[in-house]
């Protein structure tokens, strides 16, 4: 069994060191997407303080599309020309939103949400999705907690295999 406790005992960036040797050992040896974003996203959600939602959003080739995440329900479909998402995934370029308020577009799912980090999912030049991440708090994310993600999507990214067939939620 796969123990996963709160970092927050740690500095930030003790933190994500910790939770990337961890997501390292809790993806190997399993290369299916949806399987491994979903322990992703349980990690995530069981050793970082304050977060009121984290998950995946996959591209379809045409659109986001929700895929396995932690916390409320969430927007099933969201277009590359919306939201804090979108932005992501449009320009491939981690968003780091200290005000969900204060960002145009910002489609909110759980009205909780303060303040968003979303990460674009590229593999080979091709645009997977996004890892999207909402905390309670303003300005909870800084550049620390984005290399941090960018570094644990790097592990989720490297756990797909050349069999992976893409994209991971094809014509639907
Ligand atoms: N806030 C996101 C939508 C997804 S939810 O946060 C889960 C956005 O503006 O794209």
């Amino acid at each position: 069994m796969f123990e996963a406790h709160s970092l927050a005992n740690l500095s930030k960036h003790d933190q994500y060191a910790e939770l990337h040797r961890q997501m390292t050992a809790l993806l190997a040896g399993e290369a299916n997407p949806i399987a491994n974003a979903g322990n992703f996203s349980a990690l995530v959600m069981a050793s970082l303080s304050s977060l009121n939602w984290c998950g995946f959003y996959f591209y379809n080739g045409n659109e986001l599309v929700l895929g396995p995440f932690q916390g409320k329900p969430a927007c099933l479909r969201i277009p590359l020309s919306r939201g804090v998402c979108g932005a992501a995934a449009s320009s491939r370029q981690t968003q780091l939103v200290p005000d969900v308020h204060a960002f145009p577009g910002h489609i909110a799912c759980d009205s909780a949400s303060r303040s968003e980090i979303v990460v674009p999912l590229v593999r080979d030049g091709v645009l997977i999705g996004v890892w999207d991440v909402d905390s309670p708090e303003l300005n909870r994310f800084d550049a620390v907690d984005q290399q941090g993600m960018e570094a644990l999507c790097e592990v989720y990214l490297a756990s797909l295999t050349e069999q992976t067939t893409l994209p991971i939620y094809p014509n639907h």
